[in-house]
């Protein structure tokens, strides 16, 4: 190739998968496989490291770039990003369409209502359509300039598409960045995993992932963004719209995300029962929805009638109550983690919220009980939305006894009494209490339960109500000691009868031959979890290779970042660990990879992968086991982007949905036939 067609081969290349990321991320309708997707996005790789020149600021690899910031600057938003004024009743709500109709008489009004997505405010800035810059509200007239942060969103355009609609020299657009539930789910299990706090909701989730200083992190974040207002416009043309419903077309048209579902109302009556159908359907949603927003759906009259100090008078928020209980905090006590971390729980009054009955909420830290004064004896809102951990809103104030005291956090862990730390990381002192004594009882169970786990070396049998009497003995310290335990001590424990003392013995020894993955995991490695230990277990056979590994060798390897890689070369220098490896090693656990490849890669990896019905020899585990060996991945749903459906017997929904996409179908025999031919 020629220079020209070179550079023009780039460009060509960047506009392809430009298209392909809006139809992935904002269509849900991808248009090509992830094998061709991911060829296009390697051969654009090559490209751009043979060719840095050409790398241009809207490449598609220049989503996740460029060097942690020291802190964000500060940006001046050129419109004000103002809040709404805020109801809770339907009342209000229809005085307010009454008080603008006061003052547009004229006017027949039309409304539009759509769900109000509760995450976090942003403004994108658009100039001769390309991303400029991405700013959070901050105090409404400056905020943080994050835009690092927001091009890793794959459903922000880094270029606008100009294709179908013309588009004005600059253009700011308003919207809401937040996390599906499902994402916050995965998020806060693996943190769990990972031996960090999990966050408190969706919300909160989606602003700490923002604040984060490492755009490649917050990469990994699962982060996606929907568009409802316009900021400033310049030479915008006669035909940009000027009406909401138009103009949330228009934000399609140019590439954006738009609300779930929107209504458009002529009558102040009909909004009670728009505001029920969305109260239904924001439950069936995949991410939190706290209300509505209604809006004047003209827009030139918007101006006409302006804005307060504080909110425009054209639109309002209409809250959902979210399900609240009260009831009475017995007590508090410090749960102790894996970790050591000392995490406040409050003891409650039983009390029914949101159809289940809630007997305990975390209170997160010291900082949180102190913020919101809550002590021993407090009458308290409780809250739980959909299926987050209950929280104490509030202390009901006028209800607090006289003779009540602040709560004081124990300066000690309250298991082993070692006198607590806080921890530093990046010269930030965390919120988080610990417990420093890696020999306290409560890390031990901790680690030993993790260790035993079905998602780590899954011993039946280790579950905690073994592991506390094993600790309380003193029989196990480590998780080694678990390979030396014999049938006479388990059976002199409670509650074990000969049949399950010889079951869990029996699970202990077929853990030996565990894989690496399993290993790496249940370890309590900081940082590492089942997700990191399958990659790092591509790329290293045994614990060995791994342990003589180095930071700048484990950064090399893809998504595996400074903070695991720090992680684990601390881990393997203490010699307490090593004497660890060394005596897992010599009780026998082979601690080796089924799922190494050598460098040349398998011809079926990257390939998805959907198991459904039952199969006549494979278990699920194994038959995923064998997927992942050669690169491929397991998922739960079948879409156009399955490459093969593994179908057994009664197989059900899937196996129609594979038939109905035309997705590739193979038996157990035809799997092993497949795996063997590409041996
Ligand atoms: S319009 C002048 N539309 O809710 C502000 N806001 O309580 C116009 N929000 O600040 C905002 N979904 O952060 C608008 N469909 C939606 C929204 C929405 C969520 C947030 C936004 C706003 C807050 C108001």
């Amino acid at each position: 190739m020629t220079d020209g067609e070179t550079q023009s081969r780039h460009r060509e290349l960047v506009n392809i998968i430009r298209r392909h990321d809006y139809a992935y991320y904002v269509q849900a309708v991808p248009a090509v496989s992830d094998h061709e997707y991911d060829r296009l996005y390697k051969e654009l790789i090559y490209l751009e490291r043979r060719f840095p020149a050409y790398i241009t600021p809207d490449s598609p690899t220049q989503r996740v770039g460029g060097l942690p910031s020291e802190g964000f600057k500060t940006v001046v938003h050129t419109l004000p990003m103002m809040s709404l004024d805020n109801t809770y009743s339907q009342d209000e709500l229809i005085a307010f369409i009454h008080r603008v109709q006061k003052l547009l008489p004229e006017e027949e009004l039309i409304w539009t209502v759509e769900p109000k997505v509760d995450g976090v405010a942003v403004s994108l800035r658009y100039e001769e359509g390309e991303l400029v810059y991405g700013a959070t509200r901050g105090d409404g007239a400056t905020g943080d300039d994050i835009t690092s942060n927001l091009r890793t969103l794959r459903s922000i355009p880094l270029q606008l598409d100009s294709s179908s609609v013309p588009i004005p020299r600059v253009i700011e657009v308003r919207g809401e960045v937040f996390m599906t539930r499902a994402g916050f789910l995965r998020l806060n299990n693996r943190r769990l995993d990972e031996g960090e706090e999990p966050f408190a909701n969706p919300r909160n989730a989606t602003a700490g992932s923002l604040k984060m200083l490492d755009p490649k992190i917050v990469a990994q974040r699962p982060l996606d963004i929907v568009i409802y207002g316009l900021g400033q416009i310049e030479a915008a043309g006669n035909s940009f719209p000027n009406k909401q419903i138009e103009l949330l077309a228009y934000f399609q048209n140019i590439g954006f995300q738009g609300p779930a579902k929107v209504w458009t109302c002529h009558h102040a009556k009909s909004l009670g029962d728009v505001l029920n159908e969305l109260d239904a359907l924001r439950h069936d949603l995949d991410y939190e929805t706290d209300g509505a927003v209604i809006k004047l759906d003209d827009i030139s009259l918007r101006d006409r009638i302006g804005a307060t100090a504080k909110a425009p008078r054209w639109a309002i928020a209409y809250k959902f109550a979210a399900e609240q209980a009260e009831t009475r905090l017995k007590k508090i006590f410090i749960q102790v983690g894996r970790t050591g971390a000392l995490t406040p729980v409050a003891e409650l009054e039983p009390v029914l919220v949101s159809g289940s009955t809630v007997s305990r909420a975390t209170l997160h830290n010291e900082d949180e009980i102190k913020r919101k004064d809550i002590r021993v004896g407090d009458a308290v809102v409780i809250e739980k939305a959909g299926e987050i951990i209950p929280a104490v809103v509030c202390v009901i104030l006028e209800k607090r006894s006289r003779n009540s005291t602040a709560f004081v956090f124990p300066s000690v862990c309250p298991e082993c009494e070692s006198v607590a730390v806080k921890q530093e990381s990046s010269g930030v002192i965390g919120v988080v209490w610990r417990c420093p004594n890696l020999s306290c009882p409560a890390q031990i169970r901790g680690r030993l339960e993790h260790w035993c786990s079905r998602k780590a070396m899954d011993i039946e049998g280790g579950g905690s109500a073994l592991i506390e009497q094993l600790v309380a003995k003193a029989l196990v310290e480590d998780v080694a000691d678990l390979y030396s335990l014999s049938h006479e001590q388990i059976v002199s424990l409670e509650r074990m009868a000969d049949k399950s003392a010889e079951n869990f013995l029996e699970g202990v020894q077929e853990s030996q031959s565990r894989d690496l993955w399993r290993v790496l995991f249940g370890l309590g490695i900081l940082h590492v979890g089942a997700g990191v230990a399958k990659k790092l277990a591509r790329h290293f056979e045994t614990i060995r290779d791994l342990m003589r590994s180095n930071v700048d060798a484990l950064i090399a390897l893809d998504e595996v970042g400074e903070t695991i890689a720090h992680s684990l070369v601390n881990w393997f220098s203490k010699e307490r660990n090593q004497m660890l490896i060394d005596r897992l090693e010599g009780l026998g656990l082979s601690m080796k990879s089924s799922l190494y490849v050598e460098d040349s890669e398998h011809p079926l990896s990257g390939c998805s992968w959907v198991l459904t019905g039952t199969l006549p020899n494979l278990s699920r585990q194994q038959a995923t086991e064998k997927i992942e060996a050669i690169g491929g991945k397991v998922t739960g749903s079948v879409s156009k982007k399955t490459s093969f459906v593994l179908a057994g017997e009664s197989a059900g929904s899937k196996l129609q949905k594979a038939q109905k996409l035309g997705v590739q179908i193979v038996d157990e025999a035809g799997f092993t036939a497949l795996l063997d031919q590409n041996a």
